[in-house]
């Protein structure tokens, strides 16, 4: 059993507690359904970056590792060639799960852990990547017809990117570049933290944006990157962790409108309460997953109450006409997964109101809700996953739990009193250990910014 990181410091109100509270720029219940770019877009433009030496800092030991790496690879750093330090996180989803691409509302952040990728033009026109995490070396010419490697391949991540580039005509020169990640297990999107780092960086190294508007150039961003995974690599994700990792912002959470990828920015204090996240070591793919399954479950739904109910998206259901939309299916298995996806979408409204009115314990019982949504109706957790959530569901000073991401193996949140973390990890890890057979880990969140250049050669 083992306890990483560092200590969650969040922002507290000197206002006496309610102990969670979420505090939405901007943000009004009604106004949710009806998000307008704009307030968004200057929000973003004004304090998402945080000082490029600050995030350095953060993450020094991983930079070493990958500088070590780079110059192992391809000889000395070179700060007259034009070398480049990049920083892109994971993300943590507070609720919303498996609905961004049904068009839903979903509530993520960005965390302190995520990849470090360095990179230094090599005037040999080819791209040549080495990871500290995956052994061998990717090269490729971003000008050739691209193959993709075999199935979940990280090379297929930078390269699919690269390929999204090269269709809008972007002039890409040779870099080498080596890459080195720290994301604790699987559900924290360890993939989309490449694929918008590589972006970042190309972005970077080329000039090219998309717009004059920060914030709409890393919506742009995102939906490429979401391309890249969607057509290179072959899995369906929605746009909620490309999104996340381009637009996160230090000590906010993101309330994300998938339709459109507009985004309410909502600071988090959480009091005497910590977020956790919960490693169930359980390996898993996305691409081996049932992950593209229920993508094409819930297109087929769709097509069968979009003529009834004139709905685009299956989450612009009403959740009080759910058991008529639910009348109209008949393959039972279909009609758990609306429900999932109706109901869910309906939890993440309530939490962002429930977190802005400082009521914690209304929004832990609505984590516990999704997580039983996930386990029976949409089927995406699993023995490990479910053993872990129910574990910590018992536990004292615990208001909420439940499992993040794509679900079958890897991470869970807990919303835990701080200072019952400590006691947590030992019965949890104990009893996990006893009957899984291998160790859990936990990590308090830290909630940092999006993906960022941190180093170049002007700052040296
Ligand atoms: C993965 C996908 C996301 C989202 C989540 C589930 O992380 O990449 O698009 O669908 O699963 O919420």
């Amino acid at each position: 059993m083992v306890i990483f990181a560092t200590r969650l410091e969040c922002e507290t109100s000197n206002v006496s507690p309610p102990a969670v509270k979420v505090n939405c720029e901007e943000y009004h219940l009604a106004a949710l359904l009806l998000m307008v770019h704009s307030p968004r877009s200057a929000a973003y433009g004004r304090t998402t970056r945080s000082p490029k030496g600050l995030c350095r800092n953060m993450h020094m030991k991983l930079i070493k590792q990958v500088q070590e790496l780079f110059e192992n690879s391809y000889g000395t750093l070179n700060h007259l060639a034009g070398v480049r330090h990049f920083f892109s996180p994971a993300r943590i989803n507070l609720i919303g799960e498996h609905i961004d691409y049904c068009g839903g509302l979903v509530f993520p952040t960005t965390v302190q852990f995520g990849t470090i990728i360095i990179a230094q033009p090599n005037g040999l026109g080819t791209i040549r990547v080495v990871s500290i995490n995956e052994p061998g070396k990717v090269e490729f010419d971003p000008a050739g017809a691209l193959q993709r490697s075999t199935p979940g391949h990280w090379g297929d991540y930078v390269k699919g990117v690269f390929v999204e580039y090269g269709k809008i005509n972007v002039d890409l020169p040779g870099l080498d570049v080596a890459v080195g990640g720290d994301i604790p297990g699987g559900g924290l999107s360890s993939s989309a933290s490449l694929e918008v780092g590589i972006a970042v960086l190309i972005e970077t190294f080329t000039g090219y944006s998309s717009s004059d508007d920060s914030f709409a150039n890393r919506q742009a961003l995102s939906w490429l990157a979401q391309r890249a995974e969607n057509e290179f690599v072959g899995v369906n994700c929605g746009i909620m962790d490309q999104g996340a990792i381009a637009l996160g912002k230090e000590n906010h959470a993101m309330l994300m409108d998938c339709s459109d990828l507009s985004i309410n920015y909502c600071a988090v204090e959480l009091g005497d309460y910590s977020l956790l996240i919960v490693n169930s070591c359980k390996q898993r793919r996305l691409d081996e997953s049932a992950y593209n399954e229920r993508c094409e479950e819930v297109a087929l739904a769709l097509s069968i109450l979009q003529p009834v109910f004139g709905i685009g998206t299956l989450c612009e259901l009403p959740i009080d006409l759910v058991n008529d939309a639910l009348d109209c299916i008949d393959d039972p298995i279909l009609c758990k997964r609306v429900r999932h996806v109706v109901s869910e979408h309906d939890r993440v409204s309530q939490a962002a109101s429930r977190l802005s009115n400082g009521d914690v314990e209304g929004f832990g019982k609505l984590l516990n809700a999704s997580h039983r949504s996930l386990q029976h109706d949409y089927e995406v957790t699993g023995h490990e996953l479910d053993t872990l959530i129910g574990l910590s569901q018992q536990q004292p000073g615990v208001l909420g739990a439940r499992m993040m991401g794509a679900g079958f193996g890897g991470c869970g949140l807990v919303l835990i009193r701080s200072s019952n973390i400590e006691q947590f990890a030992k019965v949890v890890g104990a009893a996990y250990r006893a009957e899984i057979g291998y160790d859990a880990e936990f990590y308090p969140v830290e909630i940092g910014p999006g993906a960022q250049e941190i180093m170049s050669a002007n700052d040296e």
